[in-house]
Order: C-alpha cells, then sequence, then structure tokens
C-alpha cells in the first residue's frame, strides 16, 4: 500500500486541494526540470541536434508505458486534446447514413470534432443519456446511493452501438461525476460492428489502469496536465496501426523519414518516420515543457496508476461511508473511479452556505449544481478529508462530535 506522497509536492498545509480533475499539481522535481528546461534556451548550443528527438521519444516511452506497454512508436505529441480527436476525425470515415456515439454532457474536447463530422456526412450523432437524466447538476439524492445508475448508462452505451456506428467516442470516466465505462466490453461491441473507438483518457490515465492491449482502442489521447501531473498545452495520443497510411493535420518536416540528418532536410521526402510520429504538432520537440512532462511521467510511472487509484480508495473509503449516512448518493463502486467521484446532496442543503465554508476553510473542489466532486490523489491525506467531513457534516446539519 503506497503512502502519501505530500512532500514530493509544493502545496500549502493549509489548502486541500482535491481538485485534480481540474488542474494537477507540478511535483517538486517536474518543477526544478522546467526551471532547467527553460535556462537550456539562453545559450542555444546547450540544446544539440539529437535533443530533437530524445526527449519526444522519451516522453512517447513513458506514456507507451502506462498503457501496459504498447510500442512507443505508436504515440503521438499534441498540444492538447482537440488536437488529437482532429486527427482521429480527419482520418476515420463517416459516412451518410452512419452514427457517431457520444455521453451525455461529455467534455467537449471529443464532441465538437464528431458533430462536425456526423453534419457534414449526414449521419447521425447518438448521445447516449444515463437513466435519472443530467448528470451533474441534476436533482437532489433520495437515498445514499445510486442505485443501478452506472449499471444501466454503461448498458445504454453497448446498446447504442450497432451496424451503422462509425466511431464511438467516449471517455474511461466521467468527468463530471467519475462514472466509469467498461471500455473492455465497449471495445469487443465496436470490433463486432465494425466502428472505431476514440478514447479520452483526460480524467484518467496515470491515476487508473488503463490496458490497450484489452481495449483496443483505434485513438486513446491524454491531456498532461490532469492526471499525468505535468504541464499544460500537452496531450498525448495512442494511434493504432489502422492511422498507419493516414493524413496528418500539418506535413512537418520532422515527422519525415530521415529528419534526423539535418543535412538532407531539402532531400524531400514522401515517406514519414514510422508508427504515429507522422502525426505529432509541429515543434513536438518543446524544450522548455517535454523535460517537465518527462520528470512528472516518471513519477507517475514510479507510482504506478494502480497504486494511486488503490490510495485514493483507502483515502475516501470513510468519508463515502458517512457521506451516504448524511444522505449524500455515491455511485456503486463497480462503477465509478476512486480518484474522481461526485456525492450528490441530499435535499434541503443549503448550497450558498456549503460553498461559502468551503472557500472559507480553503478545501478546493467543484461544485456543479446538487452535486460536489472529489478529485483526491496521492498528496492528499486525512487531513484534507477530515476538513471536508466536518464542512459535509455541518451541511447536513450534524452538530460537531
Ligand atoms: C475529459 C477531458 N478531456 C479534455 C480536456 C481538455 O481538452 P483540451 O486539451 O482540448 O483543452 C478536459 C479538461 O477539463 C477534460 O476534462
Amino acid at each position: 500500500m503506497m503512502h502519501c506522497q505530500r512532500a514530493a509536492f509544493s502545496i500549502p498545509r493549509d489548502v486541500h486541494y482535491l481538485n485534480c480533475a481540474y488542474m494537477g499539481p507540478l511535483p517538486r522535481v517536474a518543477e526544478e526540470a522546467g526551471v532547467r528546461a527553460l535556462r537550456r534556451k539562453v545559450v542555444p548550443t546547450e540544446i544539440g541536434p539529437e535533443d530533437f528527438f530524445r526527449e519526444s521519444d522519451r516522453l512517447r516511452a513513458l506514456f507507451a508505458g502506462l498503457l501496459g506497454g504498447v510500442d512507443p512508436a505508436r504515440v503521438a505529441i499534441h498540444p492538447g486534446v482537440s488536437y488529437g480527436v482532429a486527427t482521429a476525425a480527419r482520418n476515420l470515415p463517416v459516412g451518410r447514413g452512419q452514427n457517431v456515439v457520444l455521453l451525455h454532457e461529455q467534455f467537449p474536447g471529443n464532441v465538437y470534432a464528431w458533430t462536425r463530422a456526423a453534419r457534414e456526412a449526414g449521419a447521425e450523432v447518438r448521445t447516449v443519456r444515463p437513466p435519472g437524466g443530467a448528470v451533474s447538476p441534476g436533482g437532489t439524492a433520495s437515498s445514499g446511493s445510486e442505485e443501478g445508475r452506472g449499471a444501466a448508462w454503461n448498458q445504454r452505451l453497448l446498446e447504442a452501438v450497432d451496424a451503422r456506428t462509425a466511431v464511438v467516442a467516449v471517455p474511461h470516466v466521467h468527468w463530471t461525476d467519475g462514472t466509469r465505462f467498461d471500455l473492455e466490453a465497449l471495445g469487443a461491441r465496436c470490433r463486432d460492428v465494425g466502428a472505431a473507438l476514440v478514447v479520452d483518457g483526460t480524467q484518467s490515465v496515470g491515476a487508473l489502469p488503463f490496458d490497450v492491449a484489452a481495449v483496443r482502442p483505434d485513438v486513446l489521447v491524454t491531456a498532461v496536465y490532469k492526471w499525468l501531473l505535468g504541464p499544460y498545452s500537452l496531450a498525448l495520443t495512442y494511434l493504432s496501426e489502422r492511422f498507419d497510411d493516414g493524413t496528418p493535420l500539418e506535413e512537418t518536416w520532422i515527422g519525415r523519414a530521415g529528419s534526423q540528418d539535418f543535412q538532407r532536410l531539402v532531400d524531400y521526402q514522401e515517406r514519414y518516420q514510422p508508427g504515429a510520429v507522422r502525426y505529432d504538432v509541429a515543434e513536438r520537440s518543446n524544450f522548455a515543457l517535454n523535460p517537465v512532462a518527462i520528470a512528472s511521467l516518471e513519477l507517475v510511472t514510479e507510482w504506478g496508476p494502480g497504486n494511486i487509484q488503490e490510495y485514493c480508495r483507502g483515502l475516501t473509503a470513510g468519508l463515502v461511508a458517512e457521506a451516504r449516512e448524511l444522505g449524500f448518493a455515491v455511485e456503486d463502486e463497480r462503477w465509478r473511479a476512486h480518484h474522481l467521484f461526485g456525492l450528490r446532496m441530499p435535499e434541503g442543503i443549503d448550497l450558498a452556505s456549503l460553498k461559502e465554508a468551503l472557500q472559507r476553510r480553503k478545501i478546493h473542489a467543484s461544485l456543479r449544481g446538487s452535486a460536489l466532486r472529489l478529485a483526491p490523489n496521492v498528496y492528499n491525506d486525512g487531513a484534507d478529508v477530515e476538513a471536508l467531513m466536518e464542512v459535509m457534516r455541518e451541511a447536513a446539519g450534524r452538530p460537531p462530535a
């Protein structure tokens, strides 16, 4: 069992940061790597031709390792999730009369490219809703659990995929309330009907294991600045063999065969670098950001997403049990993550005073409508959980113990 890693971060003791789903804090080692990385540019000779490749390849290898050990050449370096999804949309055909399957209230990064593709092709967009309607603002909780909701939503998702489905574009874990989707079952369903599976791993990769060999997605795109604890403006995208002959959004010089030989860059090449490297964004050898991301991913790799998930489970088990007693509704364990989950308020809670109490105690979590989204990580400890519990007891009208 891993223990609290707060010392690896610089979060002040009086700040209870339970919002990694918004932005992950930069670990100390990544901050130091960033300062060193930025300084190199002061004297350009510090950056050699091999640095255009070495750091990018290290980043690919680290991400590939977190996905269960895929070929690092299958990883492209992107500036954000939308870029990875745009790459997918450019290369995955959607035809007239086909459909694209999405989830209700999904993060827009994996939505707009598909609604456009469907509109332009004359295809249908199927947005799969959970039972009971909205995911987040929703109604208040009527009991201490969300009986059957996650299971039923997963079932609806599988049923929405049919012989006319071109693309299924979903997350592993819903960004608003942590509902978990069974991607192995979904991947199998997609293969049965010949649909492509495009996964947004931004709210899961790093804190929840993802096994590419088991899910077999066509695309898995992940922003680095949340659960990978890295810098903003960087995303890593796994692309399956299906993309080996595809068209990148940009035609970069470094994505072409032989780009390592700086003397011969104007011997223009038809061929690309192997794997997914052709899909890299221009100037992917980001000398300021890549070393920061490498330090962060090394740390996440050392800790292990499975251990991080277990840590979050252990940390929040008591909180979830007590929240249920107080009347908050929490999704069943089987259908939610432990690093990201929602607490739906019982009736009668004064949201304005709850918000004020959270601010006063410096508890950072996301309050959307009548749901509180908690997103803990390895820097959180019992003091963070206890601070939140005190506020919840107060909100539910329980006198302090
Ligand atoms: C699920 C998910 N995907 C993607 C993003 C970010 O997308 P982009 O990198 O295109 O800004 C977020 C940000 O909150 C997110 O929650």
